[in-house]
């Protein structure tokens, strides 16, 4: 059952802040992601508190949620934010996030997104390889500006997690070895239109135990000092994202924000270095639901499938990663329950949205809650199986917009064209 005070039962019905989900399933239809604005907040509100006393700046990674309703929320909060695309940097500025407070991540950036970036006054660029400190060189000379760089080290720390969202050992791509951060640093430092400000890392996602972090920490911060009493005048660390959720309700976070915190503290709190957050799932997560109704429910063997009108394109992260997510009834009984895995329309055994979820009996047409939703939800989703892009909307106390709205079949073809001359050669 749900936990947080921004998404629970009223009475019988479940509530997203005071507004009931079975209204916005009236008012915007099914399937809906749902967030609330004040949960959202209160995240911000309790990172920032758990590291008032270091010189911390959180940067929102948008590719959590990048809908520009959230990014507009966390920037009125004084979020900056961590983005790897051209068009996340796009959102980001759309929102009212200034490019000086942006920091640019990700493993392979192309020459036009580097020359917009540096045009935006991008506060960082994280440099991830060898070859993309020149190429950024280049451009910036071109220009006649100077890129301030971050160098992103790999540590090789396994933050085990699930292999698909690892991002810190020699396996992945991401970075360069640790190992190679003073010949980077030396050759960053001989180019004119290049200035080096730090060093950046990120482990993985949906962390959540503080040993990674303990030892990529440990590791960033010895390899800092040793630069540093080299001569490199390192101001910024970037320490990346990464911190988890609880996806399974019942189930206690085992790392929480504040041992997360202590954690920071314990390797940089006596260093000198300005600390760059890159916080995407925590801030957003556990704020939204995707909301779905039941289409029909069938039978199996000793299987009971509801089939539901969100699937897999709306919500990847189960089929991608074997992701567990609780489902909930939207009007709460007190029937027997019995385990029912919950299935979208989708034509591939993979748009399994969970299994052994324990449900009430249920007809065609009743709402489910799928819950912790609000992050790698709808910024994953896709049009896979013709289906339109699912819309998004945003709660804040007794108010509610779509922050998205849903698209039209027409829509959906506009970009598409038939060249004439398909039907020409069948002429011939
Ligand atoms: N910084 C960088 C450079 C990143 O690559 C990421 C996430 C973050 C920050 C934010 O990490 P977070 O705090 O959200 O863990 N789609 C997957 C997650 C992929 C994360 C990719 N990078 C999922 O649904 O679990």
């Amino acid at each position: 059952m749900p936990t947080t005070w921004h998404i629970r039962y009223q009475g019988d019905l479940l509530h997203i802040e005071d507004i009931a989900l079975s209204a916005i399933a009236d008012a915007f239809e099914t399937p809906c992601y749902c967030y609330s604005a004040a949960g959202i907040r209160t995240q911000y509100e309790a990172f920032t508190h758990a590291l008032k006393d270091l010189p911390a700046t959180i940067h929102y990674s948008v590719k959590a949620n990048p809908s520009l309703a959230v990014l507009r929320l966390l920037a009125n909060q004084g979020s900056g934010a961590d983005v790897v695309s051209r068009g996340e940097i796009h959102r980001a500025l759309a929102a009212g996030i200034p490019g000086g407070k942006i920091i640019f991540s990700g493993a392979g950036k192309s020459p036009d997104e580097l020359a917009y970036a540096l045009d935006t006054g991008i506060a960082q660029i994280n440099v991830e390889s060898h070859e993309e400190l020149e190429q950024l060189a280049e451009i910036a000379a071109s220009k006649n500006t100077t890129a301030r760089v971050a160098v992103r080290v790999n540590p090789d720390i396994d933050a085990q997690t699930h292999k698909k969202i690892t991002t810190g050992t020699t396996d992945n791509k991401f970075g360069i070895p640790w190992q190679e951060a003073e010949t980077f640093l030396r050759r960053a430092s001989s180019l004119p239109s290049i200035e080096t400000v730090g060093l950046a890392m990120h482990i993985g996602s949906q962390i959540v135990k503080p040993s990674p972090f303990d030892d990529a920490f440990a590791r960033l911060a010895a390899l800092a000092e040793e630069m540093r009493s080299k001569g490199f005048p390192l101001q910024t660390l970037d320490l990346g994202g990464g911190l988890g959720t609880n996806y399974e309700n019942d189930a206690p976070l085992k790392l929480k924000l504040e041992d997360y915190a202590n954690t920071i503290r314990k390797h940089f709190g006596a260093l000198p270095y300005r600390l760059l957050l890159e916080p995407g799932r925590a801030l957003v997560a556990d704020s939204g639901v995707l909301l779905t109704r039941v289409l029909q429910e069938k039978h199996s063997g000793t299987k009971r499938f509801l089939i539901v009108d969100a699937a897999m394109n709306d919500l990847m992260r189960p089929a991608l990663y074997d992701a567990h997510h609780d489902i909930v009834p939207v009007v709460r009984t007190d029937a027997p329950l019995s385990p029912a895995e919950v299935v979208g329309p989708v034509c591939e055994t993979s748009d399994t949205l969970a299994r052994n979820i324990p449900l009430p009996p249920l007809a065609s047409g009743d709402l489910l809650a799928i819950l912790q939703a609000g992050a790698y939800g709808a910024s994953l989703a896709s049009m896979y199986n013709s289906r339109l892009r699912v819309p998004e909307v945003l709660v804040s106390g007794s108010k509610m917009a779509a922050v998205y709205r849903r698209p039209d079949y027409d829509e959906m073809l506009k970009p598409e064209c038939i060249p004439e001359w398909l039907d020409e050669d069948i002429a011939k």
